[in-house]
């Protein structure tokens, strides 16, 4: 079964005008809001915003080859790209998510957090992108 919520991805594309979006119009402190780093063999620049009970993951594509190129070409001005659970293990939901007729689109790979993750298709959740990470160490 899946933990947390861990974070919701947000596709952007300027991650810096979406930073300003959280501060000036939410309110977000700027101690809240981490740094923009690239991810080159995933093709994102992201930069997490930190809220009491989650996180949102800004997204920016990097490079041509970059998957969510084509998504911010079909929504422009962004929008809301996928959601993250947590599980205990990676390769273990993997699996049961095989079993199960899922469609997983990739093998463990280290994401964001610096922890293994993967993704299963929309047409397997309501159209919803989901995003499986492994729980970090020491985290809760
Ligand atoms: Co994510």
């Amino acid at each position: 079964m899946i933990g947390r919520l861990n974070h919701v991805g947000i596709a952007v594309p300027s991650i810096e005008e979406a930073k300003q979006t959280y501060r000036d119009l939410y309110g977000v402190p700027e101690s809240a809001i981490t740094e923009t780093r690239e991810l080159p063999p995933q093709g994102v620049r992201y930069a997490f915003v930190n809220l009491p009970n989650s996180q949102i993951e800004l997204i920016e594509p990097l490079g041509e080859d970059s998957p969510i190129k084509n998504f911010i070409e079909k929504n422009p001005k962004g929008g809301q790209h996928h959601v993250c659970f947590e599980v205990a293990d990676i390769y273990a939901a993997r699996d049961e998510m095989v079993v199960r007729g899922a469609k997983v689109l990739n093998e463990p790979r280290i994401g964001a957090h610096g922890v293994p993750v993967i993704f299963i298709h929309p047409r397997n959740s309501n159209g919803v992108l989901i995003e499986l990470m492994e729980t970090p160490k020491g985290a809760h």
